[in-house]
């Protein structure tokens, strides 16, 4: 009776762990504006935007996108944008005027403004974000991602590291390993972006990110590594990846820059690929 019993709770709870997507904070009346927050994460004070789509429904679980800065950069810098023509930052990214009011934003600060993680206090920032603005605000918890140029590249690439079952999947645009990756065992699907020209962080870096989540992900090699053509972005797509861990990698002729366009165009290609690839997931 009392095995039955526990079979029943068991498969309830796996059931239950399944299907329970929405955030605690589905249903309820926000308080989160679109603003600055802060909080304290182990002793030290950390500040942080959140943007909600203006129509905001509470009973919608939408996809969150977690934005990290480049190093020298700010949240505030992301929020507003900074330069785009000069290798400089569209609004968060570009992903929010491309989702058109359908994911919330969370755009964070770094110490010393870069992502060193030390001890793993970016992660634990990560962590007690989710928490706190995820318990608000209604999300889709299975719709969590993470974007970032630069050292938000490195930021994102530790978080699928570490945090493999909280991040649906990254973007991680010019980035290298400079905030670790604790952990690193498990898949998630992966868009990787890099210039051939890139004089801050090599492409050799970008492209050991790249092949770390090609092995974990299961995804076949291609014959020769992917070029790019001219002027314009080439879009490799690997095959071969587990179910539900695609991997694209974007390979372009430009240096360290979050907003390269390909050859005749005005428009940074970065935004439109990484929403592209975040909403393959429903
Ligand atoms: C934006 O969303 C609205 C619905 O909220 C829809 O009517 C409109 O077509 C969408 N615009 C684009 C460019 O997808
Ligand atoms: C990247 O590193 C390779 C190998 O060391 C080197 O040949 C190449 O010139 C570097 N690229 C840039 C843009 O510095």
């Amino acid at each position: 009776m009392y095995g039955l019993f526990t079979t029943a709770c068991l498969l309830l709870a796996s059931v239950t762990s399944v299907i329970a997507a929405n955030s605690p904070g589905c249903g309820k009346a926000k308080t989160i504006t679109n603003k600055q927050y802060s909080m304290t994460v182990n002793g030290k004070n950390r500040n942080y935007f959140v943007w909600v789509p203006s129509n905001y429904n509470q009973n919608n679980p939408y996809r969150i996108v977690y934005e990290w800065h480049q190093l020298g950069g700010s949240a505030q810098k992301i929020v507003n944008g900074e330069n785009p023509n000069a290798g400089g930052v569209l609004p968060y990214y570009g992903l929010r005027d491309i989702s058109n009011n359908t994911a919330i934003f969370v755009v964070p600060d770094g110490l010393s403004q870069g992502w060193g993680n030390q001890n793993g206090e970016d992660v634990t920032f990560f962590d007690q974000l989710v928490k706190t603005v995820e318990s608000d605000l209604c999300v889709n918890d299975k719709l969590r991602f993470s974007t970032g140029f630069s050292y938000g590249g490195a930021m994102s690439y530790a978080l699928a590291c570490a945090r493999p079952d909280m991040i649906r999947a990254v973007a991680v645009i010019s980035g290298a390993q400079l905030s670790g990756c604790s952990g690193g065992n498990t898949p998630v699907a992966y868009y990787g972006q890099h210039g051939t020209s890139d004089s801050v962080l090599n492409v050799s870096m970008g492209r050991q990110l790249r092949d770390k989540f090609v092995g974990l992900n299961g995804c076949q090699k291609p014959a020769s590594e992917p070029q790019p053509n001219g002027g314009n972005s080439v879009k490799t797509v690997y095959q071969g990846c587990k179910a539900g861990y695609p991997l694209t990698w974007v390979i372009h002729n430009g240096d360290h820059n979050p907003s390269q366009v390909n050859s005749g165009s005005s428009t940074p290609f970065a935004p439109a690929n990484s929403w592209e690839f975040f909403t393959q997931f429903t």
